[in-house]
């Protein structure tokens, strides 16, 4: 019989799933929309998903906040995860197992506890979100997924929470032993701790092997130095982007202001072209326009081209 981990590659591989990373304001939204948009029309089921906690992707598509999976448009569908959302997913999920193993050293009432948890330890969040596309992704039922996330400095917690959460919890034995000295309920925390190393040992493989890291920034110095971080921070994880695209590119200079806009720019851009050559990179250029509804994302889509929607 084959085993969990071979069947759930087996179910992987079959999904393509997209994670879209950048700082705030580069266009991750507006990338990951018209990269989904795309996809639909293509004929392929697919789930457009946004781990922002101010999530816009309803604005963009032009639509009502919905529930949770439903269809914007033929083959398109939508999820939005706000802070309150996630924290109902992770308190269903997780809370109940945490919070017996920290209420054996804390005393802290549940609801308190959840709601610390999910506002004050740094990626909870996220790190539950990658559980959660991951358990999408296994059930089968979209051929593509496209995740919108968070600006950089919450999504990079993401990288590093799978194995927080364990090594916090790692401790609590240790001081636990001091408080109390039941055998029983000693041991089923450390079943939790192992269900949770494993888990977290789960979703670092699921990024390194099932996801495709596609990076947005703008041709701005202050961007493009935070860029070289966290390509760094990203391989110490063992992940790899394979696409660079680079918005807001002025196109047309016809003006002194954006002629010297643009011409900074092209700075910019060569050391991109140098830094990250290996990779693919695309130029989205800067619109006169904000970028909303079907047709907008139909041109941006357009630009991105094959190189970032198939295989
Ligand atoms: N190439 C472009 N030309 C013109 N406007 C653009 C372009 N790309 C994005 N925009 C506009 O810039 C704004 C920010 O884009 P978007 O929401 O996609 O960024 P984001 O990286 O998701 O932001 P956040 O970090 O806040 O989630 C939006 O109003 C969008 O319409
Ligand atoms: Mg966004």
């Amino acid at each position: 019989m084959m085993d969990e981990s071979a069947m759930n590659s087996d179910v992987l591989s079959g999904v393509g799933i997209r994670v879209f990373l950048g700082k705030g304001g580069v266009g991750k939204t507006t990338c990951a929309a018209a990269t989904a948009l795309h996809f639909a029309e293509s004929g392929k089921r697919t789930l457009v998903l946004s781990t922002d906690p101010t999530p816009s992707l309803s604005h963009i598509f032009d639509r009502q906040r919905s529930e949770p999976g439903h269809e914007v448009v033929k083959h398109l569908f939508l999820t939005e995860l706000g802070l309150e959302e996630v924290r109902t997913m992770w308190d269903e999920r997780f809370g109940r197992e945490v919070y017996d193993v920290f209420s054996a050293f804390v005393d802290v009432e549940y609801g308190t506890f959840v709601e610390f948890m999910t506002s004050v330890l740094p990626g909870l969040n996220e790190e539950f979100m990658v559980d959660y596309v991951r358990r999408i992704a296994l059930e089968g039922r979209y051929r593509r997924i496209v995740w919108d996330t968070a600006p950089l400095g919450q999504t990079l917690a993401l990288l590093g929470t799978p194995s927080l959460l364990a090594r916090h919890l790692r401790m609590a034995p240790r001081v636990y032993s001091h408080l109390r000295t039941s055998g029983v309920r000693r041991e089923s925390m450390m079943d939790v701790l192992r269900r949770w190393e494993s888990l977290a040992s789960l979703c670092m493989a699921f990024l390194r092997q099932s996801v495709r890291f596609v990076m947005v920034t703008i041709p701005e110095a202050l961007a493009l130095r935070q860029l070289d971080d966290v390509f760094r921070e990203l391989a110490n994880y063992g992940l790899k982007v394979e696409h660079l695209i680079v918005n807001n590119v002025i196109t047309i200079a016809d003006s002194p202001f954006l002629a010297q806009k643009g011409a900074q720019q092209q700075e910019h851009l060569r050391q991109l072209r140098q830094r990250y050559g290996q990779l693919s990179i695309t130029e989205i250029p800067l619109f006169p326009h904000e970028i909303q509804g079907l047709e907008r994302l139909r041109q941006v889509a357009a630009v991105l081209g094959p190189g970032l929607h198939d295989r």
